[in-house]
């Protein structure tokens, strides 16, 4: 695709070399393979993490999606349920207003639970790896099963400085490949197809942050065997305001 420009093969003057297994995963970025520009201010960071990083991110989020703040399927403000299952960190987007809030209002009244610090630093890292800047105070863990997938939206619920200010989204794959749909800023824009496989990470920021995207379909058994599960996590690392709280 013409649109399309690989930035450069090792990210940071770096010589690719993957994490070794006892490298914790804010290091795990250190291994990016490829980088796309796909759109302006939207970037495919292809094998941005190696299987440990990866198991140890799968580790963290089965941990706290079954943990006593579990995920949960969020029904909509129109009625509709979603097909994925969520836990939000750091704070809580409630389905029903599409507003951020301290407790899951929408659901049990529980608070959000903090997001590991290893968590924030790699969303940190991704983000200057291309050149932006991200402290992110929110952290949405979205489970796929097979029949999993996202209509297309935009992510637009941050405050109106942090979108003007292009903060961008930094999102973060794990297990079964997503066919990733990836558009412009209207709804009517051409989509592009982006296969997301375990590892990979995605930064739209710029004049990319209200790009309409969404995940269409999930290729059941598809994630790397040495992670031992079906299915999809997804991470998406926002940051609320201009200074994160
Ligand atoms: C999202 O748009 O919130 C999730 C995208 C993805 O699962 O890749
Ligand atoms: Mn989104």
């Amino acid at each position: 695709m013409s649109r399309r420009r690989a930035r450069s093969d090792v990210l940071l003057g770096l010589t690719g070399k993957c994490a070794d297994s006892t490298r914790v995963i804010a290091s795990a970025g250190w291994c990016y393979r490829t980088t796309m520009e796909v759109a302006p201010g939207a970037f495919h960071l292809r094998g941005a993490l190696d299987v440990d990083g990866q198991r140890e991110i799968f580790a963290r989020c089965r941990f706290l999606m079954d943990g006593p703040v579990a995920a949960y399927v969020p029904v909509v403000r129109g009625g509709g349920k979603m097909h994925v299952r969520m836990l939000c960190l750091g704070r809580h987007w409630n389905g029903k207003t599409y507003r951020y809030e301290p407790i899951r209002s929408d659901f049990d009244g529980q608070p959000a639970p903090p997001i590991p610090d290893e968590f924030r630093a790699l969303a940190r890292r991704l983000a200057e790896s291309v050149g932006m800047t991200l402290d992110p105070d929110v952290c949405i863990m979205n489970y796929y099963d097979a029949e999993g997938r996202m209509g297309l939206h935009q992510d637009k619920d941050e405050s109106e400085r942090s979108l003007a200010a292009g903060l961008p989204v930094v999102s973060v794959s794990i297990g079964d490949t997503a066919r990733f749909l990836f558009g412009g800023t209207k709804r009517r824009d051409a989509v592009q197809t982006i296969s997301l496989t375990s590892g990979d990470a995605f930064v739209f920021g710029g004049p990319a942050r209200l790009c309409y995207h969404g995940v269409s379909r999930i290729l059941p058994g598809t994630a790397p065997p040495e992670l031992g599960f079906d299915g999809r996590f997804n991470l998406t690392f926002r940051q609320y305001d201009l200074q994160s709280s």
